[in-house]
């Protein structure tokens, strides 16, 4: 009796420091949680509809966290206190408490109606149609990249950076070209399926989804495709550009009138290229006649964050990388390289200096950082690959065969191996 007095509060100690020690643990191990930017979290909306919705979250969560206070509290005061002792009494049964049973009948319905009721106003609200004077986007999923096509401002279509205007409602009117995708910005509010074979029955458009909400924040939203199909869903990446209305004017501008690369430098050897070998069959850039539109339209690609749909920060190197050998960089996308071909299209053969010409095309295609319409950097994800400007074209300069020194857009994320 006397050695089990001396040794149990130290045994006890033990427990509590084990205790302790795994709860910091699981703390520690939370909050790791907790590091980091977030450029996805749908815990800092900047738009009006995911605000709301986050605010629903929020409701949702409080609620829930009061009950799991109460069963815990009222579970740990039922181990503690009713707990088995040597020589207690058995307890007293009891058949039933009309008060206990009416209060624990009322408190979850009255919760349930706390969650409810704000859960289906926040769906109405979520679902309404788009005011008159809405942006309306035309979204299309394509394996494994988004199209954005604007049917008020002459149909223009861009591909897997879609531009808003702060302030102003934007209809997303979505479907998919093959199979089921699901249009994800979570800063902006969504998510949402994009179906395959639209159809219009009547008046009424069958299949087609919209997402109504406005941009609050300038800046550079990344989502990307949240409903599996295929083999690069996870390099199926978008990115929600909010420009301010004069912004996203004198971007429309600069889409309608891309630069055009001064004569006789490499990059005006590379539009040539462009426009007389197989990628104009898939591509369009305005302003030339490339007008394919089995892939995604390239005007301005050079301005926008990434290409492959964020396979890789976009640079001089990354499109090098890319149009040799893309298989190599997103294993199953529609696009052929030098030597290889890719669904029933054979492969480019682009000689190694052709491809240095596309690439300084490609790059030249965007409107300088800091210039109005460029991509804005505050607000979203750094613009980690804006690209420096060019460098001035040398008249007459040789191309050799392997990399030259014409890589002033590299980019310091990414290694330049073809
Ligand atoms: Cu498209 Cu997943």
């Amino acid at each position: 009796m006397f050695v089990r007095e001396r040794e149990l509060p130290r045994g006890r100690g033990l427990a509590r420091k084990a205790a302790v020690a795994l709860a910091g643990l699981w703390v520690a191990l939370a909050l790791a949680g907790c590091s980091g930017p977030h450029p996805q979290s749908t815990f800092r909306p900047v738009s009006h509809y995911a605000s709301t919705l986050n605010a629903l979250f929020a409701n949702t969560f409080w609620w829930t966290m009061l009950v799991l206070a109460v069963v815990w509290g009222v579970l740990l005061i039922v181990i503690i206190r009713f707990r088995e002792r040597p020589g207690a009494e058995p307890p007293r049964h009891v058949h039933g408490n009309t008060t206990m049973e009416i209060l624990w009948t009322i408190g979850p319905a009255l919760i349930v109606a706390f969650i409810a009721v704000p859960t289906v106003r926040t769906i109405f609200q979520t679902q309404s149609a788009a005011p008159r004077d809405a942006l309306v986007v035309e979204v299309i999923g394509h394996q494994w990249w988004w199209e954005f096509r604007y049917p008020q401002y002459g149909g223009i279509a861009t591909a897997n950076e879609v531009h808003l205007i702060q302030g102003r409602p934007v209809d997303f009117v979505m479907h998919s070209a093959d199979v089921v995708h699901s249009f994800w910005l979570p800063r902006l509010g969504g998510k949402r399926d994009v179906n395959p074979q639209p159809e219009t029955v009547g008046n009424t458009a069958k299949r087609v989804n919209h997402i109504v909400l406005t941009p609050d924040s300038i800046g550079v939203y990344p989502g990307q495709c949240a409903e599996y199909c295929g083999t690069e869903h996870a390099v199926m990446r978008v990115r929600g550009v909010v420009q301010t209305a004069a912004d996203f004017n004198a971007w429309l501008q600069a889409y309608n009138t891309p630069p055009a690369p001064p004569a006789g430098s490499v990059a005006a050897q590379g539009k040539q290229v462009f426009e007389t070998h197989m990628c104009l069959a898939c591509h369009t850039i305005q302003g030339t006649s490339a007008r394919g539109v089995i892939g995604p339209n390239l005007t301005l690609v050079g301005g926008r964050q990434t290409i492959g749909a964020g396979a890789l920060p976009t640079s001089e190197a990354s499109f090098q990388r890319w149009i040799t050998h893309p298989q190599g960089v997103k294993p199953g996308v529609l696009m052929p390289g030098i030597q290889e071909g890719a669904a029933g299209m054979p492969p480019t053969g682009l000689t190694g200096a052709q491809v240095q010409q596309i690439a300084a095309y490609l790059g030249s295609l965007r409107i300088p950082a800091g210039q109005p319409g460029a991509n804005p950097v505050a607000g979203g994800t750094p613009a980690a690959a804006t690209m420096a400007p060019p460098a001035p074209a040398v008249p007459g300069a040789g191309l050799p065969a392997a990399a030259t020194s014409h890589d002033s857009m590299k980019s310091p994320t990414t290694s330049g191996k073809p």
